[in-house]
């Protein structure tokens, strides 16, 4: 095996890190599934969850990473655990199948920095979203965007991730900023505050009846599964990413400051956009929920269309939204492609355009027909994630407690009371926590009136 490639400096791995988890799923999916599933109730979930059940799972992951300073199914072995590396391979299936359909999104957004310039949405922006998000032209878009993705993962870490995210963190917030600021003078924005940011108490309930099964229901039902795997989606958790990314990472980096940072930031990042799309909706009349995946597309188009220079703020916004999901899909071919580096001596260019390759063909459906890539993305909620986030806690908090909390202090200058609560944490209401939510989605996907697991043929 060749030397182990490592970041170059200790900003390089906090900003791939941000890189990766600030993407698609803060621009794009958060506020979509904001407005789909209750607003302000599902923003607490969210936020509950990142931090309560998202910021241990990161360390967890970051554990296993610099410990065994290797990918993300070869890690359990080297740790003397091989009966678990199917965490790892889970992980890594779910960031396959994420990233099928990530990158159809991808594609959408390549063609609206297009559709910006020349102004081809200006005219009917939900009109163009349904012509331009199936079909032919999106397949099109899809493997463009893919082939991107590969190039840069083909280029090596250095080389490829660290330069190309340390433009993007600070350009995301800068325009999402002041296009919230703009928003927030538009008249009817109002509703749109208080639809995101106050929650209806009564919202926040959940029952269980057993007969003898447990089943659920109330408001929270669907809201827990689809907050918190927004929450894992977000920080880029259960597919092996972060895992990878630590591996790279020396010993003397506290691992705690950076997971807080990464926490933080991503969240952050998640909230401003939802202050800015959800309040345009609002002030479009588009009734939350109604919008669907469509949902910043389609209200940020018909934003641009009004503003002025609206060619050029859309162009640049859209440009920016693209280093932000390029960074965050490299993150996910990383994982499988330093697999087959660490373990086969693949060569990483042709690795990677292999990869690039079969994940084109599995978004092939998502690409068509926008009612797949709803099927994949909540078959990635309600089941994938949650399911290997539980995996990762199981083997952390259970099986490999001892040595991960010395390896969390290794870097930092904590004493070892803060480690050992980390893990009696995971052990206890953060396991429980990823236990409730798969519940709750297997309970949707499987046992509802009309099971989702259904594929929408
Ligand atoms: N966190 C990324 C986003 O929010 C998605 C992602 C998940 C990227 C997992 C890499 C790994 O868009």
């Amino acid at each position: 095996m060749s030397q182990r490639e490592t970041w170059a400096t200790r900003a390089g791995f906090i900003l791939a890190a941000v890189g990766s988890a600030v993407g698609l799923g803060n621009i794009w999916q958060f506020p979509f599934k904001t407005s789909e599933y209750g607003g302000a109730t599902f923003l607490v979930v969210y936020l509950v969850a990142a931090l309560g059940i998202g910021l241990p799972a990161m360390l967890a992951e970051f554990v296993i990473g610099r410990k065994s300073n290797l990918n993300a199914i070869s890690a359990f072995e080297k740790l003397g655990h091989r009966s678990w590396k199917w965490v790892g391979i889970l992980g890594v299936a779910t960031g396959f199948w994420i990233l099928s359909y990530y990158s159809v999104v991808g594609g959408w957004v390549l063609r609206y920095i297009g559709g910006s310039v020349t102004g081809a949405y200006f005219a009917d922006p939900a009109g163009y979203f349904g012509q331009v998000s199936a079909g032919p032209e999106a397949l099109a878009l899809h493997a463009l965007f893919m082939i991107f993705v590969v190039a840069i993962v083909a280029g090596g870490v250095e080389d490829g991730i660290e330069k190309a995210t340390k433009l993007m963190v600070p350009s995301i917030v800068v325009i999402l900023g002041v296009l919230a600021v703009w928003v927030f003078t538009l008249p009817g924005a109002a509703p749109g505050y208080s639809y995101f940011l106050s929650p209806d108490l009564s919202t926040l309930s959940l029952s269980v009846s057993f007969d003898p099964l447990p089943s659920f229901s109330g408001p929270l039902t669907e809201i827990i599964p689809f907050a918190v795997s927004q929450a894992f989606f977000s920080l880029s958790l259960g597919m092996g990413a972060m895992i990878t990314y630590a591996s790279y990472v020396g010993d003397d980096q506290s691992l705690f400051g950076d997971s807080i940072t990464v926490v933080v930031f991503n969240s952050a990042v998640g909230i401003l956009a939802g202050l800015v799309v959800i309040p345009l909706l609002f002030v479009q009349g588009i009734e939350p929920g109604s919008g669907g995946a469509g949902a910043l597309f389609v209200s940020l188009a018909t934003a641009f269309a009004e503003l002025p220079a609206g060619r050029l703020v859309g162009a640049v916004f859209f440009a920016v939204v693209l280093i932000a999901a390029l960074s965050s899909a490299i993150s996910l071919l990383e994982v499988v492609v330093s697999y087959a580096v660490d373990n086969y001596g693949a060569r990483r260019p042709q690795i990677s355009a292999a990869l690039g390759g079969l994940i084109f063909l599995l978004g092939i459906p998502s690409a068509w027909d926008t009612a797949w890539l709803t099927w994949f993305d909540n078959l990635a909620y309600q089941l994938l994630l949650p399911l290997s986030v539980l995996g990762i806690l199981l083997f952390i908090g259970w099986v490999y407690g001892r040595p991960a909390v010395e390896e969390l202090l290794n870097g930092s200058s904590m004493g070892s009371g803060v480690g050992v609560s980390w893990l009696w944490l995971v052990r206890t209401v953060v396991l429980l926590g990823v236990i409730l939510t798969l519940a709750l989605g297997v309970q949707t996907l499987f046992f509802a009136e009309n099971p989702a697991i259904v594929p929408p043929l």
